[in-house]
């Protein structure tokens, strides 16, 4: 099982779409699954101490489609963390990510995120603790380093602790993150990229699977990185934002299977699970938040996006609004048929 597993999430590794708080909900990660079935997909971040000290076992819930589907945690209490971990793993996540990058104000109140990239040994802890908790694989996303630390120290003594510790997999956001005196979006562009870091660390820790992310904004840039020797591409904002760019093509040019999606198609697979959602007594516009960007850059594009806000929020939206906004996408079978 243990085995089997691992396989799985390497695999698919090869492409994920970064965790993303308040965007990476269930509802986004069912939409994204329709447009690629092998990439990988993150979970928003969930505090180890929500789900152990606050019994929020409700932030573990998802559906057995989103597949592959990986748990971010965030923590610092190794014991903790060992015990959100077994319940991520528990509720099914073929995986358990440990954010040490996420450089919210918040957050860093809680000892984790990207302060953690100064604390490596206790890093490793929990890694271990972790490991020891669960079958599944135990990853990390990081930076390049914090405020005046130097990645080209920093970051090696980083890896070399986590890999030690039980960690084959690490996703390093080629970046540094300035914990003082920048806003979490801020801290997404200003500090300047360094891709060729990531690059020289995976020929400095050939063994560990490395995944870079930060700014990729294509799939063809991503093609160009795994080409490079990368193990993995991670894309977080593009995902979202132009979700068939990045996802549509993924499977046959990154995976080598199945077929370029039709965001069509996907729009009308999303209509009964929409069925379902309501039915529950859940809103439209909480799924269909997250589809606004799949006709990104199509024509028709904005009258989708206008039809869905506007409409999503009123009382008794359906999916119906789906089928009216679709109307306004202009199918090349139209044309053709015009
Ligand atoms: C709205 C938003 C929320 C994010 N939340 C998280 C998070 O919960 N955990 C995390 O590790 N990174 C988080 N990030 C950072 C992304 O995972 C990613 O590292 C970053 O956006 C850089 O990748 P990109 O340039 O491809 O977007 C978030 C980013 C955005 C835009």
């Amino acid at each position: 099982m243990k085995k089997q597993l691992k396989t799985i999430a390497c695999g698919a590794a090869r492409l994920s779409v970064a965790p993303m708080m308040d965007w990476t909900d269930r509802h986004c990660r069912y939409f994204l699954r329709l447009l690629s079935q092998e990439a990988l997909l993150y979970t928003e971040m969930v505090t180890a101490p929500a789900l152990v000290r606050g019994g929020a076992l409700h932030l573990l819930d998802h559906s057995a489609e989103e597949h592959p589907v990986a748990l971010q945690l965030g923590g610092s209490d190794p014991a903790e963390l060992a015990q959100a971990a077994r319940l991520g793993a528990e509720a099914g996540y073929g995986e358990i990510n440990l954010n040490c990058g996420c450089p919210s104000d918040r957050v860093q109140s809680g000892t984790f995120g990207a302060v953690l990239m100064t604390q490596a040994p206790l890093v490793a802890d929990c890694i271990a603790a972790m490991r020891d908790a669960v079958e599944v694989e135990v990853t990390v996303k990081c930076r390049i380093g914090v405020d005046d630390q130097d990645p080209e120290v920093v970051l090696p003594d980083f890896l070399e602790r986590i890999a030690e510790a039980g960690c084959g997999r690490v996703i390093i956001h080629a970046r540094k993150a300035w914990l003082q005196g920048l806003s979490p979006k801020e801290n997404r562009d200003i500090p300047p990229l360094d891709s060729d870091l990531v690059m020289r660390m995976k020929m400095q820790f050939p063994q560990l699977h490395i995944s870079v992310n930060g700014g990729v904004g294509s799939l063809a840039e991503a093609k160009g990185f795994l080409d490079a020797g990368l193990d993995g591409v991670m894309i977080g904002r593009a995902a979202y934002h132009t979700p068939t760019d990045i996802l549509a093509a993924a499977d046959p040019e990154i995976f080598g299977t199945g077929v370029v999606a039709d965001p069509v198609q996907v729009a009308r697979a999303m209509l009964p699970y929409i069925e379902r959602h309501l039915a529950g007594g859940g809103r439209l516009h909480q799924v269909t938040r997250h589809m606004l960007g799949l006709f990104a850059g199509r024509p028709g594009a904005r009258a989708w996006r206008r039809v869905l806000s506007e409409g999503a929020t009123r009382p008794g939206a359906g999916p119906d609004l789906v089928e009216q906004a679709l109307e306004r996408i202009d199918t090349g079978a139209e044309r053709a048929a015009g």
